[in-house]
């Protein structure tokens, strides 16, 4: 165990020095090391204390475009057991992963801006998309607009969360849904495309 951190600390040392704008916090999880990085010159990916991911080689992708601003908050997991993660932020985008959150096994891109907020869950195969990312035709461009995914969220698994979803606190997103706009605090939707079905109590002290 303790030969695996040193050689991953050294391994991050390396990293660190390759790529300018990586950030990683002496008491995040060593294994950060595995990750793959894809990362231009100017992005900045900040991972901060307490972060933790497997030790799963190539299982977690980071792919930040010119400008970009990825922030893993304190203690976020991001987690590679049951699939990839992939984070990826286009050209100027930002995206934060909030203190203790999850990101189980799925896959987020930004191009304006995604935020997941405290203890915000993501499962399997869930995706989440702030933009088009293509011109629906020649007259009508390519829209964007930023996501937000409220404290104690939980998104459960095969999920599509669409541009401009604002996702209230302490609310469930049922597997299989499409999230294409304003989802209440407390409220239980599912569906495709996701209709409120229910209520949901504090979230707050739930796993
Ligand atoms: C959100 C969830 C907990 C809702 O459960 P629930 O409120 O207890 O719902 P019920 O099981 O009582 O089902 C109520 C009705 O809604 C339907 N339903 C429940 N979840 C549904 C979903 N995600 N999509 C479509 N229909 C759904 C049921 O078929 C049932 O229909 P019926 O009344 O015609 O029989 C559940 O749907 C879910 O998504 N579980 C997460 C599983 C998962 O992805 N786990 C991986 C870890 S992230």
């Amino acid at each position: 165990m303790r030969a695996w951190d040193r050689w991953n600390r050294v391994r991050l040392a390396f990293l660190r020095a390759r790529h300018r704008g990586l950030e990683v916090d002496p008491h995040a999880s060593s294994n950060f090391a595995v990750a793959r990085y894809n990362l231009a010159p100017d992005a900045s990916l900040r991972i901060a204390e307490g972060a933790v991911t497997e030790r799963i080689p190539g299982r977690l992708h980071f792919i930040l475009y010119p400008g970009a601003r990825v922030e893993v908050a304190e203690r976020a997991w991001l987690r590679t057991e049951v699939g990839d993660v992939h984070i990826v932020a286009f050209e100027g985008a930002r995206m934060v992963l909030g203190p203790e959150c999850l990101v189980n096994g799925c896959h987020l891109s930004a191009k304006s801006e995604v935020s997941l907020a405290r203890g915000a869950m993501v499962g399997p195969g869930s995706r989440v998309f702030d933009s088009d990312q293509h011109d629906l035709d020649d007259a009508r461009r390519e829209r964007s607009q930023p996501v937000s995914i409220g404290e104690y969220v939980w998104i459960a698994s095969d999920c599509l969360v669409l541009r401009g979803s604002c996702i209230g606190a302490h609310s469930i997103v049922g597997s299989g849904s499409i999230v294409t706009g304003e989802v209440e605090p407390h409220t239980l939707v599912y569906g495709r495309p996701a209709r409120p079905r229910g209520q949901v109590g504090d979230r707050s002290k739930a796993h």
